[in-house]
């Protein structure tokens, strides 16, 4: 069984997959810290702007346990991560792992841009989780703890165009996916949401 959470930046599709794995007793993987993992090695290796060769060396040998959660939530680290998940060759060698973790038993739900469409077209549920850009914009704000909600806010539209413009995988909704838009709901009621909509899904 294979719920996959797709959306763009801050649109609360974390929180929401992991309540998901809990309530379903599910495993749960962040594949965005996969690519967060890649584009901060690649800051590390050579700095910014990060090179697509740095990138695609990490993606190759990357090892997840060798970061902290910690050092990969910053919106350095974001866009870095947002770089190098535009490179075709990274994405090819992150997509094993994901596959791999997908067949858990009993099921797996992952949350990332491109779960439903390429990763794994045929998980049982699909969720585009959404929000306006302004309203994930003060959400990022606060769990930054930054006083500047302008930048944080051309932060989240410069990841959203280069997520959904590129050529490969791009940020997008699966057709059979349920769009749920997070902009009016607090935490609970999204969950509960995307629960009924995880269940609705897989009786069909
Ligand atoms: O979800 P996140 O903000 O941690 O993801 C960081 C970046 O990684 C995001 O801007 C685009 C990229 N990403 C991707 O291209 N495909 C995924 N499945 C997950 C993340």
């Amino acid at each position: 069984m294979i719920i996959a959470v797709d959306g763009p930046a801050a649109a609360g599709k974390g929180t929401i997959a992991r309540a998901l794995a809990k309530h379903f007793g599910f495993h749960f993987l962040d594949t965005g810290s996969l690519y967060r993992m890649v584009g901060l090695s690649a800051l590390r290796a050579g700095g910014e702007p990060i090179s697509a060769r740095a990138a695609v060396a990490a993606a190759a040998s990357l090892n997840p346990l060798a970061y902290s959660d910690e050092e990969l939530r910053n919106e350095q680290v974001g866009s870095a991560a947002s770089i190098a998940a535009a490179i075709p060759e990274v994405r090819t060698a992150l997509l094993d792992f994901q596959r791999a973790f997908a067949r858990k038993e009993p099921g797996a739900v992952l949350d990332g841009r491109d779960i439903g469409t390429v990763v794994c077209p045929e998980a049982q549920a699909k969720l585009f989780i959404t929000a306006s850009p302004e309203v994930r914009a003060r959400r990022r704000q606060m769990e930054l703890g930054s006083s500047d909600y302008e930048s944080v806010l051309a932060d989240i539209r410069a990841r959203d165009d280069r997520d959904s413009k590129r050529a490969t995988a791009p940020l997008v909704a699966a057709k059979d996916a349920v769009v749920l838009d997070t902009s009016e709901m607090d935490i609970e009621a999204a969950v509960l949401a995307a629960i009924r909509a995880a269940e609705a899904r897989w009786v069909h």
